[in-house]
């Protein structure tokens, strides 16, 4: 039966967190996957979600199986976040969300429900986009073609090309878009561009699928969001999906989810009993943990607060470091304008680096971003930066 089976390659990015254990060398520095750590290289325990847990632990509960779309006062924070708790959609109760397993977990609910919706249908992402993007609307039994994105000569968005792609595309394509800190370049479109990808989307009737895995890394969580709420306002109904991975740091916990707008509530319920099903044929229900103190941490304005504070401080830091990559690069000897890096955002660097110059950042110098150039400068600190721009420098 196995026999005729291949090799399949590597995964872009998780595959790199396997060859960085596997690296011996002391001054090693893992830019490879999107993951935070604080200034000393620790993954961090969010306050807020000790705190929940805590409570958790002094009142220890039996699990049993949660119901299909996940803890119904989880969707209802998640419908909370992305849409606002006095809008329209949920007052009306028009969105249909279920809790998913993680950001990926939400996008194949949703890719699976509309692969049933639209079979033949396409999917547009961007060019380039998360290389999951791909992978899992493929998966899912689509054709995945790419608009244009990224203007490597300009260093940031090559627009025209998007509306124009967009404008030219079927109705009926299904259109992921980035809805903050585009993963992997860190170049996000202006607020008057998203006007105008709105009204192509609109006018060309695309079927728009919003992945939003960084929100509250870029300007804030308000402002982050604020393309959910420009949709809604042009009358459309679409696809989000949300990750808790970064934004709680609860990466292994795999907690996400999936909304979906429809035209009304009695839309949205035949939506979720669909969703549903996506849901019980995959893996029946959701996890309790990650979904629980994500839900304790949301609906509690003071755990809240806390949250929004460690959020905040997760993404000055950031910032900061971006300062300090384009100065330690200066340092080091680079003579090219590196500014570029502090005009991107979220957690991601597209620093135009070729795939030989990556590997030999990592075989040479022990410094891991992926293939394409993409560097995490959510995991660059005070102790490492030095090492990394050092081995940029002798690498450009
Ligand atoms: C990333 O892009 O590195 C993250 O979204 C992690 C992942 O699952 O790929």
């Amino acid at each position: 039966l196995f026999t005729a089976v291949e090799m399949a390659p590597r995964d872009p990015i998780l595959g790199l967190n396997e060859q960085f254990a596997a690296d011996t060398n002391p001054n090693k520095v893992n830019l490879g996957v999107g993951v935070y750590y604080d200034d000393n290289g620790k993954l961090p325990l969010l306050e807020c979600v000790k705190k929940a847990e805590g409570a958790m632990m002094a009142a220890p509960s039996a699990r049993g199986y949660l119901p299909i779309d996940g803890i119904a006062a989880y969707d209802a924070a998640v419908k909370s976040l992305v849409f606002g708790a006095d809008s329209e959609p949920v007052q009306s109760g028009r969105v249909a969300t279920v809790q998913g397993l993680g950001g990926t977990g939400g996008l194949k609910i949703g890719a699976d429900f509309l692969k049933k919706l639209s079979p033949g249908a396409k999917v547009l992402i961007s060019d380039p986009s998360w290389e999951n993007h791909r992978a899992l609307f493929t998966q899912a039994g689509f054709t995945v073609e790419t608009h244009p994105y990224y203007d490597a000569a300009k260093r940031g968005v090559n627009f025209e090309g998007m509306l124009a792609a967009l404008k030219a595309a079927p109705a009926g394509t299904i259109v992921v878009l980035h809805a903050c800190c585009h993963n992997p370049t860190g170049y996000d479109i202006t607020p008057a561009q998203w006007d105008q990808v709105i009204a192509a989307v609109k006018e060309a009737r695309l079927t728009p699928f919003l992945d939003m895995a960084y929100q509250g890394f870029g300007n804030g969580i308000q402002e982050d969001g604020a393309v959910i709420g420009k949709f809604v306002a042009a009358g459309l109904t679409f696809f989000v999906s949300t990750s808790f991975s970064k934004s709680f740091s609860l990466y292994g916990e795999r907690v996400g989810a999936l909304s979906v707008l429809c035209e009304n509530k009695d839309e949205a319920a035949r939506v979720l009993s669909q969703l549903k099903i996506m849901i019980r044929t995959n893996y029946s229900n959701p996890p309790i943990h990650g979904g629980a103190v994500v839900a304790a941490v949301l609906n509690n304005p003071e755990l809240r607060a806390l949250w929004e504070k460690e959020l905040a401080e997760m993404r000055v830091r950031i910032k900061a470091m971006r300062q300090k990559l384009v100065d330690g690069l200066k340092a080091a000897g680079v003579t090219q304008d590196m500014s570029f890096i502090t005009t991107q955002i979220g957690m991601f660097s597209y620093s135009g680096l070729s795939k030989e110059q990556m590997v030999r950042l990592r075989n040479e110098f022990g410094v891991y971003g992926t293939d394409t150039g993409r560097m995490c400068v959510a995991a660059l600190n005070s102790k490492n930066i030095e090492h990394v721009c050092q081995s940029i420098a002798k690498v450009i």
